[in-house]
Parts: structure tokens; sequence; C-alpha cells
């Protein structure tokens, strides 16, 4: 027989396993912002700012968050760039995008309310399983389980469960086995106590189970093997992609453009640049590559808008050779960024007296300050209008108030710490 129902029927009820865990968890609770409401969005925003981020981190971003969208309909009125603006520095943006548009389905097809079930929550884009758990049990006290990785962990633990955790059989494995736990009176608070477990005491590596309240049913802890669970999959590789990348420059303005409402980093802000997985850069060493002018600016040419930019004095510099740093890693779940990145100067003369001074100055802009720049290098008139907002410059000082992937912050930093020095390009 199962040696964890065994132990269950010598010691407890199944039923008391639920009551201790609820026990404990009334004890040692974390006093946290989203567990003082009763709101199901706001509930929402912390569920979905959790998923991959750590508690301390997600806090001001919840408060800032719903003091920004304090209601669905707030937050679905607001424009993308503000919602990923505010989400800014908390990674994983599709997050904020998907429930951006949840917010919108909710609007426009539910009112503006966030339907009472998990099935109904289901249909919503964006809210998957977990969410739907967390919200239907929390915010609406529905006996249904919310399996994050904290909850996998623990219960793979106190199962030995020497499957992979990640698939499909084990999830139901899981489910079905916390659905028979769960407490019917108090189904959020159960989901969140194994989820404080995980966070707090069955931790990844060095689980404390002396203050396991689970500890003698814990079928990992009584084999002394607790450390094997969860089991995962053997990962894949994950593939390394260089990408070049050009802050071009002019004045004290940066140019950036938006990336497409698909796929890495979606309608996010970026830096131009180009992705290679295979040999065309050639690296001098592990680190810089050495790209020969002509090849270089065949490179920018593909990463910045037909026609725009391509003056002979650009080229010019391209032939001189642009000053390469980095590199500067980013890594997806699939994939790792290698960025390599040069300043292109677009300036009309090479040497601006102060190139930043405009980080120098008393803050007199109120709104960011988003137009086009004038001059010379102004967008080919030919662009299509509806290009104008997926290209700017922005100054140096706005720039950080604009959602770049955190992958570009290394070069923001640098950009920031030589706003004295000449950074265009230089002989190499
Ligand atoms: N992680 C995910 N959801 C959580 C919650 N409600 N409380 C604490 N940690 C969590």
């Amino acid at each position: 027989m199962d040696l964890l129902r065994d132990s269950l029927k010598d010691t407890a009820s199944e039923q008391s396993l639920s009551d201790r865990l609820l026990h404990w968890f009334s004890d040692v609770k974390r006093d946290l912002p989203w567990r003082k409401t009763g709101d199901p969005y706001a509930i929402w925003v912390s569920e979905v700012m959790l998923q991959q981020t750590q508690v301390k981190t997600v806090i001001p971003y919840y408060e800032r968050f719903l003091h920004s969208f304090p209601s669905v309909e707030q937050l679905a009125k607001a424009s993308l760039d503000d919602v990923l603006t505010i989400w800014s520095g908390l990674g994983y943006y599709s997050r904020a995008r998907r429930m951006w548009e949840g917010a919108n389905y909710i609007l426009q097809q539910l009112k503006g309310e966030l339907p009472r079930n998990y099935d109904a929550l289901l249909r919503i884009p964006g809210i998957g399983d977990y969410t739907a758990g967390a919200i239907a049990s929390i915010a609406f006290g529905q006996n249904v389980v919310a399996i994050d990785g904290n909850v996998k962990r623990v219960v793979s633990r106190l199962l030995a469960w020497s499957e992979p955790v990640e698939t499909a059989r084990s999830y139901r494995h899981l489910r079905d086995t916390l659905m028979t736990w769960q407490s019917a009176l108090q189904p959020g608070d159960f989901n969140q106590a194994l989820m404080e477990l995980g966070a707090l005491v069955c931790t990844p590596t060095k689980p404390a189970c002396q203050h396991c309240p689970l500890a003698d049913v814990c079928k990992g802890y009584l084999q002394g093997d607790f450390l094997r669970y969860p089991v995962k999959k053997p990962k894949a590789q994950r593939q390394v992609v260089t990408r070049l990348t050009f802050v071009l420059r002019k004045g004290d303005q940066v140019y950036i453009q938006k990336r497409s409402s698909r796929g890495l980093l979606a309608d996010l802000w970026e830096f131009p640049g180009v992705e290679s997985s295979q040999g065309y850069i050639h690296s001098l060493n592990d680190d810089l590559p050495l790209i020969a002018g002509e090849e270089s600016f065949a490179l920018f040419q593909q990463a910045v808008p037909q026609g725009v930019f391509f003056d002979s004095r650009v080229k010019d510099q391209f032939q001189r050779g642009l000053f390469w740093q980095g590199p500067v890693w980013y890594t997806f779940s699939h994939r790792r960024w290698k960025i390599i990145w040069a300043v292109v100067d677009l300036s009309e003369h090479w040497d601006l007296p102060d190139l930043f001074y405009s980080l120098n100055q008393p803050d007199s802009t109120t709104a960011f300050k988003l137009e086009e720049s004038e001059g010379e290098y102004e967008l080919a008139a030919s662009t299509e209008k509806n290009q104008l907002d997926k290209e700017r410059w922005v100054s140096m000082k706005d720039l950080r108030a604009i959602p770049l992937p955190v992958a570009f912050s290394a070069i923001i930093e640098q950009l920031y710490l030589l706003k004295h020095e000449h950074i265009g390009s230089k002989m190499t």
C-alpha cells in the first residue's frame, strides 16, 4: 500500500493533512498586500506578477500597477505602452500584454466583470489553468486547485513522484491528489498554504523539513531523498544567437523601434539589430566579433528601415570600423542572446560639446519627448504614416521610461556611464 496513505492512516486522516496545513498557514503566513483584498481583479494582478517573480520584487510593482490601473476597465482603457511602462523592470512582458488583452475582453464581452468561476475565467485570453484556479479559489472560494512551481515541488516530494513533473500525466496526478486533500471550506487558503510552504519551508535546495507541518507524512522526507523531487525532464540545450545591436545616436537622442506584436519580446521597444546563429560573424576571440566594414554596413541595412540612415557619412563610419562592445548576455527559455553593440553616430558634427546635456538639466519636461527628430536624418518621406509610432528618437533622459527589454539595460547603463565621453565610431 502507498506509504503516504499508510502514514496518513497511522497518524491522521486525509482531512487532517489539510487541517494541519491550514493551521500552519494561519500561524506563519506573510502579511502580503494581495492577502488583504477580496477584489478578484487585484488577485488576478498579483497572481500574474507572482508567476515568474519573487514576492519581494512583486510588492512595489503590484501597488504601483493598481494605483495606475485600479480596475479592469481602467486597465482595458489604458494604452498598451502605458501598461508596459508600469511593468517595466518586472520582465516577461508578455504577461502584461496578455493581461491587458484579457481586460479588454472582459470589458467588451463581460461588461467589465471578472467571472466568478474557474471555467468562465479560463475562457479569458491570457488566463490559464493556474491563474483561473488561483482567482476562483482565493477570490470566489471555489474548490479548485492552483498548481504553480512551488506546489509541484511540495506535492512531488510528499508523494515521492518519480516522473517528470512537467508532463500532462503528472499534472493530472498531482491535481487529482490535491483535490482529495483540499479543504472544502477554505480552498483559497489551502492553495496559498501550499505555495507558502514551497516558498518558506520546502525550498528547492535546502528545505527546512524540521519546520514542515507535513514532514511525518512526506514520502520524500521519510525516504531521505526529497532533493530528488521534483523530477525534471533533461533540459534541451539553449541555442546561442548573436545579436548585433546598433545604437543610433543623434545629439542626446537615440533611435528606438518597436518589435512586432508576435514572438519574442513582443511590442517592446528595442535598439535595432540583426540576429545570427550562423558563422558569418567571425569571432576575433570568444567575446567580440571581427566584422568587416562592408559586411557590418549590410547588416545595419537589414536592421533598420529601408532607405533610412544610409547616407555616405554613415557608410564611412562603418568602413572606418565600429567600436563593438559587449557581450551582454540575455537568456530566454529556449535561447540565449549574445548581444554585441556599437554606437552609430548620426550627429551633424562628430564632436558635440556635451552629447548628453539633457541628462544634466533639471527635469523640465513633464511629458515624454518622443517626437520625431528633425533634420538631415529624418525618416524618409515615403515612410508609411503608421510606421511613425513604431520608430522614435528619444532623449537619453526619457529612455528610462520606455518599456525596453531588460536585455538592453546594460547598454543603456553603459550609455549613461559614458555620457561625457565620445563613444562614437572609432578605429578598431
Ligand atoms: N505565489 C503565487 N501566488 C501566491 C500567493 N497568493 N501568495 C504567495 N505566493 C504566491
